[in-house]
């Protein structure tokens, strides 16, 4: 069995993904850290991120990079969305994030595009999704809690900047596909956004 979970950044789509896969006892895939370490490959490189060629040199990473702190942060976030958007790159990254959604089976997998592009067989599709108000709200407490100096504003308009690139880029848009079950975690609390994700996947697969 295949989860697809996509949706926009601080959804809720990363927590649900990892319960998904606990619950149904199924590998999951976190796709954006992918994304995340070319950002931080062209950074270390000097590159620039807007040029197709520069981002694609980057899908090179090394494999350690993947474990690297700075890949959380939100300056990889956005470098990720901007190299994210070089159709080189998707091409790069897909065999990797194809090969693990076939694995015997099945897995679970969290981005914007598996239920479109990289596994649109996938027998459940979840798209969270919840107001840009609310993600706002949950990264502001969660950096608080790191301790980083930010204003709600300034994440609202990151998180604004962008939903707008990874829903408007030509190849492989952030949106909903046609058979996915659409979760707004808007009003909801962590462990009600999970037991409603549990409930969705149930209704598409027998455990
Ligand atoms: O989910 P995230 O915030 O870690 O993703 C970072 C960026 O990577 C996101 O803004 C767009 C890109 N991304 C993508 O284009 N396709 C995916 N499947 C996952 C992430």
């Amino acid at each position: 069995m295949i989860i697809a979970v996509d949706g926009p950044t601080a959804s809720g789509k990363g927590t649900i993904a990892k319960a998904l896969a606990a619950h149904f006892g199924l590998p999951h895939l976190d796709t954006g850290l992918l994304y995340r370490a070319v950002g931080r490959q062209v950074f270390l490189d000097g590159g620039d991120p807007d040029d197709g060629g520069d981002a694609l040199a980057a899908t090179s990473f090394p494999d350690s990079l993947l474990d690297d702190p700075h890949l959380r942060n939100e300056e990889t976030g956005g470098l990720a969305s901007r190299v994210s958007v070089h159709p080189a790159v998707r091409q790069a990254l897909f065999d990797r994030q194809r090969s693990f959604a076939t694995q015997p089976g099945g897995a679970v997998l969290d981005g914007r595009d598996i239920g479109t592009v990289i596994a649109p067989e996938a027998e459940a599709k979840l798209f969270i999704t919840a107001s840009v108000e609310a993600r706002a709200q949950r990264r502001f407490l969660e950096m608080q809690d790191r301790g980083v100096e930010v204003t709600l504003e300034a994440i609202q308009d990151d998180l604004r900047a962008r939903d707008e690139r990874d829903r408007n880029r030509d190849v492989a848009p952030l949106a909903p596909a046609a058979d996915a079950m659409v979760i707004d975690t808007s009003a909801l609390g962590k462990e009600e956004a999970i037991a409603a994700a549990i409930d969705a996947v149930r209704q598409v697969v027998q455990e």
